[in-house]
């Protein structure tokens, strides 16, 4: 697996997974969002330095995506992902959130939905702990 930086070219296949009704199921907003605003809040993203968002590719496919926010308060990135509805169950989310990570080598934390088991066996895999459950948003880091 290639972990890379997302370019504005990638904004048609992630506005498609951030639609996807799973993906919007798990996430704060779970609005269907429109093209526009999806490319305003691409091109916002990739000037601001304190967000990161990456794409992972395997065998040539992009199977997933993680963004990473640095918060200057806990020096620490908030990261948030999402896998390709296609590549979904094949252990990627764990091998991609991993990797990142690894990369970042930095303090990390994320916000997880309760029933969401395969992201908490993900963060889990990926070496974060249960900090704290509010209102069944359960507070990773590591
Ligand atoms: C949640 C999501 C990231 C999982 O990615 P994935 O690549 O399918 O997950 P993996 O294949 O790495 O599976 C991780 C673990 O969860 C399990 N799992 C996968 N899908 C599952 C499901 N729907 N229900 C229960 N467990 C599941 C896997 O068996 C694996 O368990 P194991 O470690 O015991 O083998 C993916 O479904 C997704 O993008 N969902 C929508 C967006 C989202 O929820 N983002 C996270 C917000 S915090």
């Amino acid at each position: 697996m290639i972990i890379r930086k997302v370019t504005i070219d990638d904004w048609k296949i992630l506005l498609s997974w951030r639609n996807d009704i799973i993906t919007r199921k798990n996430s704060h907003n779970m609005e269907l969002i429109k093209e526009e605003s999806h490319k305003k809040w691409m091109l916002s993203i990739l000037k601001n330095i304190n967000r990161k968002l990456f794409i992972a590719i395997e065998n040539e496919k992009a199977v997933g995506t993680v963004r990473a926010d640095f918060e200057e308060k806990t020096k620490s990135y908030e990261l948030s992902w999402t896998i390709s509805p296609d590549f979904r169950g094949k252990g990627i989310g764990k091998k991609m959130l991993k990797l990142i990570c690894i990369n970042l080598n930095a303090k990390v934390k994320a916000e997880i939905k309760k029933e969401n088991i395969a992201s908490i066996k993900i963060a889990e895999f990926a070496g974060l702990k249960l900090k704290k459950n509010i209102k069944g948003v359960l507070h990773y880091s590591n």
